[in-house]
């Protein structure tokens, strides 16, 4: 019997061509709600969901056929993984195939601070550009500096890769350090947390949101990092505080930060609205024809594997709790 999976949302063509050769697909184009994922689990053996779909015990406890939730993501916190794991379900996400789009993203941020790009776009189009001038719109070096990355696993690494063609020193911090050898291939070194904050120029956020990683960075940290420091954060909204971090932008204890997630996404701290040393994007990591492509395929292949008894390529990794 023709299993059923749900398509939780409007993605690339490819996930749904891939399934419905073999199963029974619903593609829904609008996100649902929590309420809505309850009242329509019940029938589907496996979910592609997206990282706006709140995936919480409920759903989870309502979808009682449910065998794979496949999450169009590398990260997962939006998913309740004790539930999925008490009741069996597999849960998979979509990393690798995303790493390089969102560490671009990070360096897109980079240099729109460092170089004020922004601004400047704003000031062209504002009919406000009167000609060269010595001192406008001065930005930062960025060769030679010293770039941190917080949460050094694949797209940490992938950013730090990057920060080579620019000569940069690349420290790290997370809860494990890594092993010599991998410190030495990236060229990286481990540093406490305290260290990471008042040694960057750059200060790149790569970590996955978890209970240890929310808020981590508020205004105690914000005063420890360089006036000329730069805040970036391309992984998830809450592992800033964000009223802390407009306070901190509009005092000038940092000189810019560059932002592609939010605390409360999609709502945006209205402070960091006003704010011209403030980038802004909307979620934009992943967001590549060839990446989104490539996501929705593994996310229709790991549910065509756990559907058809096969492990998954790519299952997140079990909670210890
Ligand atoms: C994007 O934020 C992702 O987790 O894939
Ligand atoms: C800038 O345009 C320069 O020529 O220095």
């Amino acid at each position: 019997m023709k299993k059923w999976v749900l398509i939780t949302n409007d993605l690339p063509e490819a996930a749904f061509k891939t399934l419905s050769a073999k199963y029974h697909v619903t593609w829904n184009k609008k996100p649902l709600s929590e309420a809505q994922l309850v009242s329509r689990v019940k029938p589907y053996h496996a979910l592609l969901s997206t990282l706006s779909d709140p995936i919480s015990r409920k759903v989870l406890e309502a979808g009682i056929n449910l065998r794979c939730v496949s999450n169009y993501a590398v990260g997962y916190n939006n998913i309740d993984l004790s539930a999925a794991q008490e009741h069996s379900i597999q849960v998979t996400n979509t990393p690798d195939v995303l790493t390089e789009a969102t560490a671009d993203i990070a360096w897109a941020l980079i240099l729109s601070c460092a170089r004020r790009v922004p601004e400047g776009e704003k000031m062209v189009r504002a009919g406000r550009f009167k000609g060269w001038h010595p001192l406008l719109l001065l930005g930062q070096d960025l060769r030679g500096k010293t770039l941190g990355i917080y949460g050094f696993g694949r797209i940490g690494k992938a950013v730090a890769r990057r920060g080579r063609g620019w000569n940069m020193k690349v420290l790290y911090h997370q809860r494990h350090r890594e092993r010599p050898s991998e410190e030495r291939a990236h060229r990286a070194q481990y540093v406490p947390f305290e260290r990471l904050l008042r040694a960057s120029d750059i200060l790149s956020v790569n970590c996955p949101l978890t209970p240890e990683t929310r808020h981590r960075f508020t205004s105690r940290e914000f005063k420890k990092m360089k006036r000329t420091g730069i805040f970036i954060n391309s992984a998830r909204g809450p592992v800033h505080r964000e009223a802390d971090l407009a306070r901190a932008l509009s005092k000038k204890w940092i000189f810019s930060a560059g932002l592609d997630v939010y605390e409360h996404e999609p709502q945006i701290h209205p402070k960091l609205l006003r704010l011209k040393n403030a980038v802004l994007l909307p979620h934009l990591g992943s967001a590549t024809v060839e990446t989104r492509s490539q996501m929705a395929i593994l996310a229709a292949r790991n549910i065509d594997r756990v559907l058809s008894d096969k492990p998954p390529l790519t299952p997140v990794p079990k909670t210890t709790k």
